[in-house]
């Protein structure tokens, strides 16, 4: 996958003058940080806003505690879904109305696959990955189960387009792929689907608020992304949705909740599907949570989305370039070339898991995805190019001196 060579490692003076020139330094303030931390992991789980609590506190107290069941109306609770859904929209080129909030990202793949198979009658196959993000195989393998005859086919993503045959009902990946950081063309990939008469499906976790993102333009049909990696929402934060408007009122959720009725306070027997977005809610949303997912996509007001996907590029690689520089011998698993690469960048090194616990230990937090990949994510709201040396030159030093090498380094928890 490596593509362009790699470049000297740039001076610490150097870093310092791209700090002092970066138009982004000021949302850094934006995030209630810890002293000592570089934070690496926003890919996984985005940093706290300085808002947020104060936004939730607000929500709980004066919403919940003074307004009671009247904030359903007069705090707009009912309208959240689709208001920050059409928040979302901004980050990933959709229109407004063609974005909701709702569930997990495991359960949208769901309604939406289903959805897209039911819409595709005569197709059978879902074409996907092997090594996509599990959840989402674990959903379609799910679907599978209840759906008679459908099949689920995979390809490398290198021959996706080439394994889109006249039975696909539905492609579905992951345009920048969790573990490698590999990123596919939102654009050619949903063409080709298209050409072949399928429906695209893109899981948008790691894209939106990382890279720019353009749905319409590339003639997306569905897509779904979580709220808790670069959009800041918190911890399990609700997921998102997207259906292109054209294709709204012919799909239909296989989870028809009151929520996505027509007219769910007229408390019909029967399900009626509401028009547009709102038909793919389910139940009662999470308003408490909703409001966390609220402050963390404030951290993108009067952003500059160009500046902000280019600084996530310039910090990639430089991290690849100290890394590199330091000659440890790990393997550089992410492209090398920004427009195939998503905001994150994983190395390979079997004693991985020792060495990021040894890392976080001296406050640089990244993670580790089994069996062997070493991953570093670069938030450009928050991350300054100093941080990201200072954690690439942490990291050599760990491998050079085999700082990591210690039983306490070597404990797994239930999460890594
Ligand atoms: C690509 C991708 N899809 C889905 C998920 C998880 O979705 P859920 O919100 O259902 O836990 C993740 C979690 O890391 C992910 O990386």
């Amino acid at each position: 996958m490596e593509t362009v060579p790699a470049m000297a490692a740039p001076s610490l003076d150097h870093i310092r003058a791209l700090d002092a020139a970066d138009p982004l330094a000021p949302a850094r303030a934006h995030f209630a940080l810890p002293p000592g931390v570089i934070y690496l992991d926003g890919n996984s789980l985005g940093a706290l806003p300085v808002g947020t609590a104060a936004r939730v506190a607000d929500t709980v107290q004066r919403e919940w505690g003074s307004g009671l069941i009247g904030s359903w109306n007069s705090a707009d609770w009912i309208g959240a879904p689709q208001r920050l859904g059409a928040r979302i929209a901004g980050l990933i080129g959709a229109a407004p109305d063609e974005v909701l909030v709702a569930d997990s990202t495991s359960v949208n793949l769901y309604k939406l696959l289903a959805a897209a198979i039911m819409a595709q009658p005569g197709r059978r196959t879902v074409l996907t990955e092997p090594g996509n993000f599990p959840t989402d195989l674990y959903m379609v393998q799910g679907l599978a189960q209840l759906v008679p005859g459908l099949r689920i086919r995979q390809a490398e993503r290198e021959a996706i387009i080439d394994a889109i045959d006249d039975d696909v009902a539905v492609v579905m990946l992951t345009q920048v792929h969790y573990k490698t950081g590999h990123r596919l063309d939102l654009a050619t990939v949903t063409a080709a689907a298209h050409a072949r008469g399928a429906l695209m499906l893109w899981d948008l976790s790691h894209s939106a608020g990382a890279i720019a993102v353009d749905l319409n333009t590339a003639g997306g049909d569905l897509a779904v992304g979580c709220g808790y990696k670069y959009l800041n929402g918190g911890p399990g934060a609700p997921a998102y949705l997207y259906v292109a408007k054209r294709l709204q009122d012919r799909l239909q959720t296989p989870l028809a909740g009151w929520m996505g009725h027509a007219r769910p306070f007229d408390f019909d027997d029967d399900y009626a599907p509401a028009a547009g977005i709102a038909r793919f809610g389910c139940g009662t949303p999470a308003i408490v949570a909703l409001a966390a997912l609220d402050a963390g996509l404030d951290t993108f007001d009067g952003i500059d989305r160009t500046a902000l996907y280019a600084k996530g590029q310039a910090l990639a690689d430089l991290f690849i370039n100290v890394v590199e520089a330091g000659d440890t011998g790990i393997a550089l698993v992410t492209p090398r070339d920004p427009a195939q690469r998503g905001s994150h960048v994983s190395f390979a090194c079997d004693q991985g898991f020792a060495v990021v616990q040894c890392l976080i230990a001296r406050g640089v937090i990244g993670d580790f995805r089994a069996p062997n990949v070493m991953r570093f994510g670069f938030a450009p709201l928050y991350l300054t190019y100093a941080d990201v040396w200072h954690a690439a030159q942490a990291l050599v030093d760990v491998l050079h001196t085999r700082a990591w090498d210690r039983p306490a380094f070597k404990l797994r928890g239930k999460v890594t």
